[in-house]
């Protein structure tokens, strides 16, 4: 049977064998900010337990890979929530009402942008474009994108996601 989540040893392994293919390359910002890359790729977040490992490996102090890490915006330094919430402001988005969608969310969730609802179940972000312009306004769930929102429509999906959850609680 395959599994389709990977588990901390299968995201270790990953990121092992990616460094092992930078290896012999020279050592420099870039190669570090791809790994960082990865690690978020596979962790959602830099995960200490792998950075310690990218330190080991790379022959890095550890204080200067966070000092990196923190230096740059994208990078992410707290497990985000279960699902990830990418609210779009862009141009498009912006003029159908993307303000009054957010406002919306911070209130369902109780967050701003850049937090995790406090039941860790959601964290919430913005995207400049998330190229479903037509849509508009747009966000994305784990991926997953919904258009023409409204913030009733969005009280209504966060809703769906609360039950789904709590349905799955019950029958673990
Ligand atoms: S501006 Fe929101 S999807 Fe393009």
């Amino acid at each position: 049977m395959t599994c389709a989540v990977k588990t901390q040893d299968h995201r270790m392994a990953e990121l092992k064998t990616f460094m092992e293919q930078l290896r012999g390359t020279p050592r420099s910002e870039s190669n570090l900010i791809a790994i960082l890359h990865k690690v978020q790729e596979l962790y959602g977040y830099l995960n200490r337990e792998a950075m310690d490992e990218v330190a080991a490996t790379m022959q890095i102090p550890t204080a200067h890979i966070w000092g990196v890490a923190t230096f740059y915006h994208y990078f992410k330094l707290k497990a985000p929530g279960k699902h990830v919430i990418a609210i779009c402001l862009g141009t498009a988005c912006y003029i159908k009402g993307a303000g009054e969608i957010l406002e919306k969310l911070k209130d369902e969730l109780k967050i701003d942008i850049g937090g995790i609802s406090p039941d860790g179940m959601f964290s919430l972000e913005e995207a400049r474009c998330l190229g479903a312009c037509g849509l508009a306004p747009v966000m994305m769930i784990d991926g997953k994108i919904y258009g023409s929102l409204t913030p009733k429509r969005v009280s209504e999906i966060i809703q769906g996601y609360r039950k789904l959850e709590a349905a799955s609680v019950k029958s673990a």
